[in-house]
């Protein structure tokens, strides 16, 4: 039995030291949460039987399914309300079939082609940001100045956000998704976007763009509110993530100079070096891996009852020995690409391709144009999210 879930991380660069202990017993270990008892699932195999099982589900609204067990408290009418009107087209949390209806309207937006397409704007997109930090360097807070700040406008860009209410749009998400102010502020924010997003939508409707919502619209096969709901979820989906993995793979590049100057001398190896930052950081760990078992089975020699809840820890699982050799050395040298960093199965991270291309373009671009980038504090002096669900940085200073 493990004790006091989720265990904080001690070190910005590896799991908590318990999930090799965990994973070394066994493959699923049980752990106690304030709501109920729950599966954490350790190991790269299991991870991905879970991930891609039948008789497994993501949906919160099936019985036994662990959103609510990190609380004793019962949910109260205002959250209950918040979750109903934030789950329509929130796709993430549905099962197959009704997942699929979503799914395949959106694959054809997130090919590599289609995202090859969209490199040129990210690369303009990374340059103006260095452009601006170096008008006003030479320092700078890079999570704020270029690690908040690409994601956000690459996602103003492909859901068709006009420039004027650029800054509103960013402000508001950044209040969002901090680990600084309390729910209510977060909530209040979270429901100006998803308002803001409604009126797009209408405004769109009347005028459609070739654009990723105006194809959306032209299927007529969503509702104006799943519209609205899955622009809301590829906004938080695709936010948070990339923003925490650009300074913390900036830093850990920096901790690796070697390696950092084996990319600068052959760029053609970016592409590798990004899937081993992503399994090598692993910022999304168990949060997105909430499971609930509706059927009885046996996972990893374990037997798991209908309705009990599973935690994949996605962390642990990138560091399996089983699944990759040496797993705590960061080597760009390996091939990383089965790592479960954007999860396996049906819910696999739909905008993978961009969150590449972004990680590639923003890091090459942040490298090459800022060539005496170091950081400015102690090791022991950059803030980490030591207990945040998805992992990063508070602050990166830099100077160049
Ligand atoms: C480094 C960046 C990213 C990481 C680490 C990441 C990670 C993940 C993970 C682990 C999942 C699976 C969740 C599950 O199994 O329940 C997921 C799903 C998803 N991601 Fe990402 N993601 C990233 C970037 C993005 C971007 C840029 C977008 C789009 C703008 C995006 C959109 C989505 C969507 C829509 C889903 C739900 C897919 C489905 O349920 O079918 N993600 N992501």
């Amino acid at each position: 039995m493990a004790e006091n879930f989720p265990i904080p991380r001690t070190c910005p660069f590896a799991p908590p030291p318990a999930y090799e202990r965990m994973r070394e017993q066994a493959p699923l270990v049980r752990t106690k949460l304030p709501g109920g008892d729950v599966w954490l699932v350790t190991r790269h195999a299991e991870a991905r039987q879970v991930l891609s099982g039948t008789g497994i589900s993501t949906n919160p609204a099936t019985p036994g399914h662990p959103s609510g067990a990190m609380s004793a408290e019962p949910s109260t009418s205002e959250r209950d309300a918040f979750m109903e009107e934030f789950a329509v087209g929130h796709f993430i949390d549905l099962d197959p079939p009704e997942h699929g209806r979503f799914r395949r309207l959106l694959i054809p937006e997130f090919t590599v082609r289609r995202m090859r397409e969209l490199r040129p704007a990210i690369q303009r997109i990374a340059d103006e940001l260095i452009d601006d930090m170096i008008a006003k360097g030479p320092e700078a807070e890079l999570v704020e100045a270029f690690g908040l700040a690409l994601p956000s406008l690459v996602i103003c860009r492909l859901l068709g956000v006009p420039y004027a209410d650029r800054e509103f749009f960013q402000s508001r998400t950044r209040v969002m998704i901090s680990s600084a102010d309390d729910q209510e502020t977060r909530h209040a924010a979270a429901m100006e976007i998803r308002g803001f997003l409604d009126a797009l939508v209408t405004k769109r409707e009347a005028d459609p763009a070739d654009d990723l919502l105006g194809r959306l619209l032209g299927t007529e096969a969503l509702s104006h509110d799943e519209i609205v709901g899955v622009m809301f979820l590829l906004l938080v989906a695709g936010h948070e993530t990339t923003a925490n993995m650009i300074p913390l793979a900036a830093l850990t590049l920096m901790r690796h100079p070697a390696q950092l100057a084996a990319l600068r001398a052959d760029p053609g190896l970016w592409p590798v070096a990004v899937d081993e930052l992503l399994r090598y950081l692993s910022v999304v760990d168990w949060v997105a891996f909430d499971r609930v078992a509706t059927e009885d089975q046996e996972i990893g020699g374990q037997f798991v009852r209908k309705g009990e809840g599973i935690f994949v820890l996605g962390a642990s699982a990138n560091r399996d020995e089983r699944a990759f050799e040496r797993p705590d050395e960061f080597d760009i040298g390996r091939s990383a690409r089965h790592h479960v960093a954007f999860g396996y199965g049906v819910h696999q991270c739909l905008g993978q391709n961009l969150a590449r291309a972004e990680l590639e373009i923003a890091l090459r671009t942040l490298f090459e144009r800022l060539p005496g980038l170091r950081v400015t504090v102690a090791d022991d002096d950059v803030p980490v999210k030591h207990e945040s669900p998805i992992f990063g940085l508070k602050a990166l200073p830099v100077a160049w």
